[in-house]
């Protein structure tokens, strides 16, 4: 790491509350290996707390914020711009300095199809995608981005068609529907499964040949991960996600290829 001077670039995290973050650890490893003057932090802001935390990331000349829960939805509002992508969307994950003014956009989209791609090229494929919150837009935006067909499954059906008409995805259900459905991907985006051994689908939904992401990363091997693999599928952690939107997000400030693998490293090195 090259020392620290009133040069070096500082970027960070927004999340709260306070729990467990890898991406200080995958951050810096990354500026370490691409020898970039900078640092990472994570900063615990609560909601009420949004607008001074970003007044102060202007005034600090803070080159880059990843938005983690709670702030996705809401920091629009105190940004100069939001470009295309994060308004279809429907969320900032990622603020950057662009000539003094904080721009918002979103890169969970980009970590999805990358992670997708190192087993599957998307385009003309048939992907299912269990959920409809903040995360299920952007996947769907980067399968549809992709050439994909997709199917939105969701515990309440309601806000999985309306994710459907909103994003131009093709078709909606519930998630005990998936069996019933020819499909090369699947890719979960609920809760179910973070910090616990469940699925939101049965074992015996799951098809051989398929490829399955879970973007759940904590823990990195999830049971429909496991159910997946014993099905026959291929099959990605959230982790290659995580990574993948991060490696865009350092292309956004710096300039520069991040290095993916010493990033997924950092990722395993800084678990609980
Ligand atoms: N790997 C990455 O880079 C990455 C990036 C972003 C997020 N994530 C992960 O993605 C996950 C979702 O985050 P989010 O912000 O999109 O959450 P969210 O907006 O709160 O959406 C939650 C979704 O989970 C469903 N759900 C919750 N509990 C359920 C249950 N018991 N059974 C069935 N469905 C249930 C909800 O269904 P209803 O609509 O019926 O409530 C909804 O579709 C989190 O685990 C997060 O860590 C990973």
């Amino acid at each position: 790491m090259l020392p620290i001077s009133p040069k070096t670039a500082l970027c960070g995290v927004l999340l709260h509350p306070a729990g467990h973050t890898r991406s200080p650890a995958m951050h810096n490893a990354a500026f370490a290996e691409l020898e970039l003057d900078a640092r990472y932090l994570a900063f615990d802001v609560p909601p009420e707390e949004l607008g001074e935390a970003v007044a102060g990331a202007r005034a600090l000349g803070i080159r880059q914020l990843a938005v983690s829960i709670p702030h996705k939805e809401t920091i629009s509002g105190w940004l100069d711009a939001v470009d295309e992508t994060a308004q279809r969307i429907g969320a900032v994950n990622t603020v950057t300095r662009v000539d003094g003014r904080l721009v918002g956009t979103n890169t969970d989209w980009l970590g999805a199809a990358r992670a997708l791609e190192r087993e599957i090229p998307l385009s003309g494929r048939h992907a299912v995608v269990l959920g409809a919150g903040g995360t299920a837009r952007a996947v769907v935006y980067g399968l549809r981005e992709r050439g994909a067909a997709v199917t939105v499954l969701n515990r309440t059906v309601s806000r999985a068609e309306a994710l459907v008409t909103e994003l131009g995805a093709d078709a909606a259900g519930p998630l005990s529907t998936l069996g019933d459905l020819d499909h090369q991907i699947l890719v979960n985006t609920t809760r179910v499964g973070l910090g616990e051994d469940a699925s939101p689908v049965t074992a015996e939904a799951l098809r051989k040949g398929t490829v399955v992401l879970d973007a759940v990363y904590d823990p990195p091997q999830t049971r429909l991960l496991r159910d997946a693999k014993h099905a026959g599928a291929k099959t990605i952690g959230g982790k290659w996600m995580l990574v993948y939107q991060a490696a865009e997000q350092i292309a956004l400030w710096s300039g520069r290829d991040a290095p993916i693998d010493t990033m997924a490293d950092a990722f395993d090195a800084a678990g609980h």
